[in-house]
């Protein structure tokens, strides 16, 4: 399966890998474009060394959010003598007009332009919102090759020095690695017009057996109902969102949106994932301390309630996800394994059943399985929890010995009939996310949705 896509986040060579697929998976860097050459500009540092430390930042975030790593990270710096090939490959097609030193693609000249957007070469004029560049012939022409600007980088061309336009270097660079015809290119929505429209053109114009599967493309990111933009001010990096949750808390939460779809940025959805996945974790983790207190062998078989639950999980996995990566729906087909877990390990009924360690081993195993392939397993669920108590306690603003001075007052406040304070005590902890769990043996803590919030999300439903 050849796949080009720009974000990873929706884990779809896990689960391609998964189905028994060899992937070639492709990851550009855009490393020469408009922006950064701004940006570079304005810090007086050089575009690429620019460029070069947002592509470590942004890998070490796909590496948080446990995305797997593509199988070629092609620069555009590094591919200038590929795209060169592709706009003379498009010039020699008679598909693109040289103007001076500048090149462009003539949309007339390719009578699908339009096909993935469903726009039609009329309307893009009346969106138009720049100054159309007067040596075009049409306004929807684009540029393949821009002459070299004073404080621009630039490479040697045919055309004279100068650097690619936007839209060829992903052309050039998926060809490159993947061939004319691939399977699946992914991509921001925002990008369907003009760049995919755009790399549609230009691919088929330098070669007629360019075809492309699939294409794919991703929501925003709203923050509580408006798109998380730079201008709106709602703009924050993954980075920020990590200081404070956990990053598979942060990927449950992605997942928990289909792809497609605009993902609704809120504290109350983080801190419900985070509470979900501690759920997730502990309760994977009290099968293991379980199973590893359980000296006698286990049996092969397992009995058919359980079986049952296991099938239907595995099906509605496969279903679901196959389905255009219906993720949420597997994340909500996840609460009945974890329930019957739960009931097998803490009710009285469930600990009287039969080949009960069959059944929690059984159980345990299908959720890892999955949970891998959703990238959403842990090294290891104990150091995963104590990673998520660690992160609330940030959140809460409270170190552990804090907290525990607390059970403590609380616990004494309790001996002397002194409810009101023994109340307080778990209340103000709650407000902050701390939930505390009382049991024969003492009283432990939790993470939990802080109460403002819990109280919030019950208003809204
Ligand atoms: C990959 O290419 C797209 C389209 O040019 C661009 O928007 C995106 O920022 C690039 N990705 C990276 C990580 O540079
Ligand atoms: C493009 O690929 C698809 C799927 O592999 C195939 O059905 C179709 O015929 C191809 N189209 C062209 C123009 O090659
Ligand atoms: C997004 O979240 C905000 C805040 O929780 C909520 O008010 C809004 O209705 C949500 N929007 C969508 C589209 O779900
Ligand atoms: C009490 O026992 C349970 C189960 O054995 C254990 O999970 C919990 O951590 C214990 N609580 C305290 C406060 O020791």
């Amino acid at each position: 399966m050849l796949v080009f896509m720009l974000l990873s986040i929706f884990f779809t060579g896990r689960y391609l890998k998964h189905l028994g697929y060899e992937v070639r998976y492709v990851r550009n860097f855009t490393d020469v474009d408009d922006k950064i050459i701004a940006r570079a500009n304005e810090l007086g540092e050089h575009p690429i060394s620019l460029s070069r430390r947002y592509c470590d930042e942004f890998n070490q975030d796909m590496v948080h959010l446990n995305c797997l790593p593509p199988s070629f990270e092609p620069r555009v710096s590094d591919h200038m003598p590929q795209i060169i090939d592709m706009i003379k490959q498009i010039v020699d097609n008679g598909y693109a007009y040289r103007v001076e030193s500048d090149v462009f693609f003539s949309v007339e000249k390719f009578p699908d332009y339009g096909q993935l957007s469903g726009r039609k070469l009329d309307d893009n004029r009346a969106g138009e919102r720049v100054a159309v560049d007067s040596r075009k012939r049409n306004p929807a022409d684009f540029a393949l090759w821009k002459s070299a600007k004073e404080g621009e980088p630039f490479w040697e061309s045919p055309w004279g020095p100068g650097r690619p336009g936007w839209h060829i270097e992903c052309s050039a660079m998926s060809t490159a690695y993947l061939g004319h015809a691939f399977d699946i290119h992914g991509g921001g929505m925002d990008l369907v017009f003009p760049h995919h429209e755009n790399e549609i053109a230009q691919s088929c114009a330098a070669c007629k057996q360019s075809n492309i599967s699939y294409w794919i493309h991703n929501g925003f990111v709203t923050v509580d109902s408006e798109k998380m933009s730079k201008s709106l001010g709602n703009f924050f990096t993954i980075r920020q969102v990590i200081d404070l949750y956990h990053p598979l808390a942060l990927r449950l939460f992605l997942m928990g949106t289909h792809y497609r779809s605009p993902i609704n940025y809120s504290d109350v959805l983080l801190e419900s994932a985070s509470e979900r996945i501690f759920y997730i974790y502990q309760t994977l983790h009290d099968c293991e301390n379980v199973l590893s207190q359980h000296d006698k062998g286990l049996q092969d078989s397992i009995p058919p309630d359980t079986l049952n639950v296991i099938n239907k999980f595995h099906n509605d996995f496969l279903a679901s996800v196959s389905d255009d990566l219906h993720t949420p729906v597997v994340l909500a087909a996840l609460s009945d394994p974890l329930k019957t877990i739960n009931d097998l390990l803490h009710t009285r009924k469930g600990k009287k059943q039969t080949m009960r360690m069959e059944s929690v081993a059984a159980l345990e195993k299908i959720i890892r399985n999955v949970l891998s392939v959703l990238g959403l397993m842990p090294t290891s669920y104990s150091e995963a929890l104590q990673q998520l108590r660690e992160m609330a306690l940030k959140r809460a603003k409270l170190t552990e010995d804090q907290i525990l001075q607390k059970i403590e007052e609380r616990t004494e406040a309790r001996k002397n009939k002194d409810y009101e304070k023994s109340d307080a005590i778990r209340k103000d902890l709650a407000v902050v996310g701390i939930a505390l769990m009382d049991s024969p043996n003492g009283t432990s803590w939790r993470p939990a949705i802080p109460l403002p919030l819990q109280e919030q999300q019950v208003a809204a439903t």
